[in-house]
């Protein structure tokens, strides 16, 4: 009984583990893991399926425990999977004439804010980190042509009003002329959306979230959403 009142109130022993990202070409295999080293993860394990495809084990953080956490895993999205997001697209005409008027808005819903529905954030510790990474994908986007009309980058600049965090973003070479902002304080999103990826309804794409705090501000995105 207690040990039950006690997980219900959030207990410090739990941490994220694992998250399962899924591909859903298998000749997308290989460029949706290099995104993701582009991202900062670090490649583990890859090895074939029986089913089809390559799967991947990525570690996010090495600092954390090891046991099991800190993970993304990816892999081919299993073919009944695959075979239902195609009856979806035929069912509902998707991108053809008479489609579903529920598929315009839902993809208007995610065209306005990367934040509509299902993504996956992740939490940086550099602001410098944060724009490197933007850079090297944009980079990447330009230069291999595996990645070239698979990214969309959306940045939220810091909320203004702290004169230090201000310069900073006038000073960025990311985020300086950006009008975005998120729904909080003292903080930056930088979103990146890729139909490498399959996720939601439509089978993708997938936003994947970057974040980073300015320290020293207890009233900050991740403490208080403000709309
Ligand atoms: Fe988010």
């Amino acid at each position: 009984m207690s040990a039950v009142a006690t997980a219900n109130q959030g207990s410090a022993d739990i941490s994220l583990g694992h998250l399962a990202l899924h591909y859903g070409r298998l000749e997308d295999g290989e460029t949706a893991a290099r995104f993701l080293e582009a991202f900062g993860l670090r490649r583990e394990q890859a090895f074939p399926l029986p089913t089809g495809g390559t799967f991947y084990h990525f570690i996010v953080d090495p600092a954390v425990s090891g046991l099991g956490d800190g993970i993304v895993y990816l892999s081919a999205s299993p073919p009944a999977q695959r075979a239902l997001v195609e009856a979806i697209h035929e069912a509902l005409k998707v991108g053809q004439e008479g489609e579903h008027p529920a598929v315009a808005a839902f993809q208007q819903g995610q065209g306005q804010d990367p934040e509509y529905t299902f993504h996956v954030g992740m939490l940086f510790r550099s602001l410098e980190q944060v724009e490197d990474t933007i850079a090297r994908l944009r980079d990447l986007e330009k230069s291999d042509p595996a990645f070239a009309g698979r990214l969309k980058v959306t940045l939220n600049r810091a909320q203004p009003g702290v004169a230090e965090i201000d310069a900073r973003m006038d000073a960025s070479p990311v985020f300086a002329d950006v009008t975005r902002h998120p729904y909080g304080r003292h903080a930056i999103q930088a979103f990146v959306e890729s139909d490498l990826f399959t996720a939601g309804p439509l089978g993708g794409p997938l936003v994947l979230e970057m974040d980073y705090v300015f320290p020293g501000h207890p009233d900050h995105l991740f403490a208080k959403v403000v709309l």
